[in-house]
C-alpha cells in the first residue's frame, strides 16, 4: 500500500509518501516559522493563508521525488487534529478532494499518534510495548504504548507544554522566536550551579507536569542577573536543566511502573540534547534502551501521519466525506486500528 500523508496543523506544511514495503520514498516540509517570528508566536490565520499558497506546490514536489503519480497511490492520510482548527482545515480539504479526485480511501490521523509512532519509521523500531515521552511546543505527556492504537495516559501537564517553556524562557533571556533551540546553545555555555531555579512537580508523586511557575522564576533571574553574556548563559543552563530533570525523573518513575524496557521520546524537545544524554545515561542505568524518531522527524512532519495512516488504512479504516477536524482529541479515544470509531 502507497499512501500521501499531509500535515498542517499548526505552522508546518508537510507531504509525504510512504510505501508498505519500500519505506518512506518522499518527504517536504515547509517552515513558517520566519514568517510568526514578528508576533513572537503562531498568528493562526496567517498559519492556515500560508498552508494553502505551500500544500499545491509540496504536494507535486512529493510525488516527483517519490517517483509516482496519483494512479500509484492507494491512500491519503491527513491530520484531522488536535490542532488550530483553520490550520487543520487546509490540509483536510486538500486530503479530502484528492481522495475523491483519485478514488481512493482517506483517514483522518491524530497528530500525537503520528508523533509516537514516528520512531516506527527508524531501524530499530522500538519494540512493543513500550513507554512513551512525548514532548512538544504543545504537548506534554507519558503515555503506554500498548499497542499501536492502544494508548493509555500516564500524566500529562497541567497547564505550559515543556516546549513552551523552553521557548517563553528564550523570549525572556532575549531569544528569538522558537527560542527552544538557542536556549539549548546558550545553555552549553552556562555554568552549573551558577543560578538556580525550582523543579517543578518533582517531588510530587504522579506522572503529571507544570512548566507555567518556571518562566516567573526565570523572569525573576533575567531581572536580578547583571547584563552579561555569561549571565544569561547561566539562565539558560539553569532553565534546561530544570525542564530535562523533571522530564527525566518522570519518564524514568513511567518505565518503573510499566515495567517496559524501552522507552520512546517524541516531539520537538526530543530534538534537545542535554535531554538524549541524560535520559540514554538514566534509562541505560536501569536497563531499559531509549528510543528517538531521527531529528527531523522529532518536529511536526508528515512522515509520521503516514506511518499512523498506513496502520489505519491497511486495517481497513476510512473516514467520511465530511470534511472533519478536531481542535481537542484526547489521545485516549483512540482504537486500535479497524476497532474504533472514525472521524
Ligand atoms: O513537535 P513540535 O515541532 O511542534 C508541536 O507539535 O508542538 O515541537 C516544537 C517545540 C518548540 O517549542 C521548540 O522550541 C521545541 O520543540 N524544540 C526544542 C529543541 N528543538 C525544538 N526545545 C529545546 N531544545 C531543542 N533542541
Ligand atoms: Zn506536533
Amino acid at each position: 500500500m502507497r499512501i500521501l500523508a499531509i500535515e498542517t496543523s499548526c505552522d508546518e506544511t508537510a507531504v509525504a509518501v510512504l510505501d508498505g514495503e519500500r519505506g518512506l520514498l518522499a518527504h517536504e516540509l515547509w517552515s513558517q516559522i520566519d514568517l510568526h517570528r514578528a508576533f513572537g508566536g503562531v498568528v493562526p490565520e496567517l498559519a492556515s493563508r500560508d498552508h494553502l499558497r505551500r500544500l499545491l506546490p509540496l504536494l507535486r514536489t512529493a510525488l516527483r521525488e517519490a517517483g509516482t503519480d496519483a494512479t500509484q497511490i492507494d491512500g491519503i492520510a491527513y491530520t484531522a487534529g488536535p490542532g488550530l482548527v483553520g490550520a487543520l482545515l487546509t490540509g483536510a480539504a486538500l486530503a479530502r478532494a484528492v481522495a475523491f479526485g483519485w478514488r481512493c480511501p482517506a483517514i483522518g490521523v491524530h497528530h500525537l499518534e503520528g508523533h509516537l509512532l514516528a520512531a516506527m519509521l527508524e531501524v530499530p523500531a522500538p519494540p512493543l510495548p513500550h513507554t512513551a515521552l512525548l514532548v512538544s511546543g504543545g504537548h506534554t505527556l507519558l503515555a503506554e504504548v500498548r499497542a499501536v492504537g492502544d494508548y493509555r495516559l500516564l500524566g500529562q501537564t497541567r497547564d505550559d507544554a515543556a516546549g513552551e517553556a523552553f521557548d517563553k524562557s528564550a523570549k525572556l533571556l532575549g531569544l528569538p522566536y522558537p527560542g527552544g533551540p538557542q536556549l539549548g546553545e546558550l545553555a552549553q555555555r552556562g555554568r552549573p550551579g551558577a543560578c538556580a531555579l525550582p523543579r517543578p512537580m518533582l517531588d510530587r508523586p504522579g506522572f503529571e507536569f507544570s512548566f507555567s511557575g518556571l518562566k516567573t522564576a526565570v523572569l525573576q533571574a533575567v531581572r536580578a542577573a547583571p547584563a552579561t553574556e555569561q549571565a544569561r548563559a547561566d539562565i539558560a543552563y539553569a532553565v534546561q536543566d530544570a525542564i530535562v530533570t523533571t522530564l527525566c525523573a518522570k519518564a524514568l518513575r513511567a518505565l518503573q511502573f510499566t515495567g517496559h524496557d524501552a522507552l520512546v521520546v517524541a516531539g520537538g524537545v526530543g530534538a534537545n540534547r542535554a535531554l538524549r544524554t541524560r535520559l540514554a545515561h538514566e534509562a541505560l542505568a536501569c536497563g531499559a534502551r531509549v528510543y528517538y524518531p531521527r531529528p527531523e522527524f522529532c518536529t511536526d512532519n508528515a512522515a509520521m501521519i503516514a506511518v499512523a495512516g498506513l496502520y489505519r488504512l491497511r486495517a481497513g479504516e476510512r473516514s467520511g466525506l465530511a470534511i472533519e477536524v478536531r481542535a481537542r482529541w484526547p489521545l485516549e479515544e483512540l482504537a486500535p486500528p479497524g476497532r474504533g470509531r472514525v472521524l
